[in-house]
């Protein structure tokens, strides 16, 4: 049972609901009561049982790319069964109630844009993209891709195919990361929901919103290394924090503004 007090959660939605420009930043936990797996929770994190340089590096693929090849096969099939939750609904929400909502994930998966949010800055790619690791060709997946040994390889060059999702030890996709930072720089609220923050460079978009004098607002279940600069921390999952909260600044866009608390 979650209790955010109503005074926390009504501050929370004046920060959101008084902002010129919202950005709002997810990670592995917004997908999480989806039934997709977050990466560092302890118990069911995917790396308490797998090692990320055995699975999600380029050095990891070139060695054996059967093996990465399969893991990502059987990840595409969790999201592919995944529908949005109640969270990823109330961030669609809220886009249609701010006047400018950037929404940026860390995820791979493509639930933002099932539950209706308009535009999404995906910074670590997409699950179900592919492209060929040598010459960079996007590849579209075959049924019989699926339940391959090994990767497809590139009609142009004869490369290895290899989804199209950002691997450790590679860069962010410039663009997106270019349209995080100027969103994140130009913000005057940040919404950081269900990212531990450990991963840069996307965990640096946090401090360019703070050292830029944005007000930060956090929603995760456990502490995070942000928690000592946000203004507001909502503990709870963002599938029951998010709806409450997106639901209070409905209520407020209801209200005349003169009657606003500070
Ligand atoms: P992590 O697995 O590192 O963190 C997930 C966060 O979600 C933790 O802080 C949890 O407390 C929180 N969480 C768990 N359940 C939640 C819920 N129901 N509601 C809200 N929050 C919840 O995932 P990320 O921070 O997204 O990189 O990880 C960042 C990057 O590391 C990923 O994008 C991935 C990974 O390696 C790449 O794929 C390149």
């Amino acid at each position: 049972m979650v209790h955010i007090p109503q005074e926390v959660l009504e501050r929370a939605a004046a920060l959101v609901d008084q902002a010129d420009r919202v950005v709002c930043l997810t990670g592995a936990g917004v997908s999480a009561e989806s039934g997709i797996p977050t990466f560092r929770d302890a118990q069911r994190g995917l790396w308490s049982r797998y090692r990320p340089e055995e699975l999600a590096s380029p050095e990891a693929f070139e060695a054996d790319p059967g093996r990465v090849w399969r893991w990502y096969m059987w990840r595409l099939g969790l999201v592919e069964q995944a529908q949005p939750n109640p969270g990823h609904g109330a961030l669609a929400q809220l886009a249609r109630l701010v006047s400018h909502l950037t929404l940026i994930t860390q995820n791979v998966d493509s639930l933002h844009e099932a539950a209706g949010s308009p535009e999404v800055v995906h910074l670590h790619g997409r699950l179900d993209r592919f492209r060929c690791h040598d010459c960079g060709q996007p590849y579209p997946l075959r049924p019989q891709d699926r339940e391959a040994d090994r990767p497809p390889t590139c009609p142009r060059c004869g490369g290895r195919v290899r989804p199209d999702v950002v691997w450790f030890g590679e860069p962010l996709p410039s663009q997106p990361w270019q349209t995080a930072l100027a969103a994140v720089a130009a913000c005057d609220c940040m919404l950081v929901v269900g990212t531990s923050a450990m991963v840069y460079p996307a965990a640096q978009l946090p401090q360019v919103a703070r050292d830029r004098g944005a007000r930060l607002l956090l929603v995760n279940p456990e502490p995070t290394p942000l928690d000592t600069w946000a203004e507001i921390r909502l503990s709870g999952p963002s599938g029951v924090v998010l709806p409450a909260l997106v639901a209070r600044v409905e209520a407020r866009k209801g209200r005349p503004r003169s009657s606003e608390a500070a």
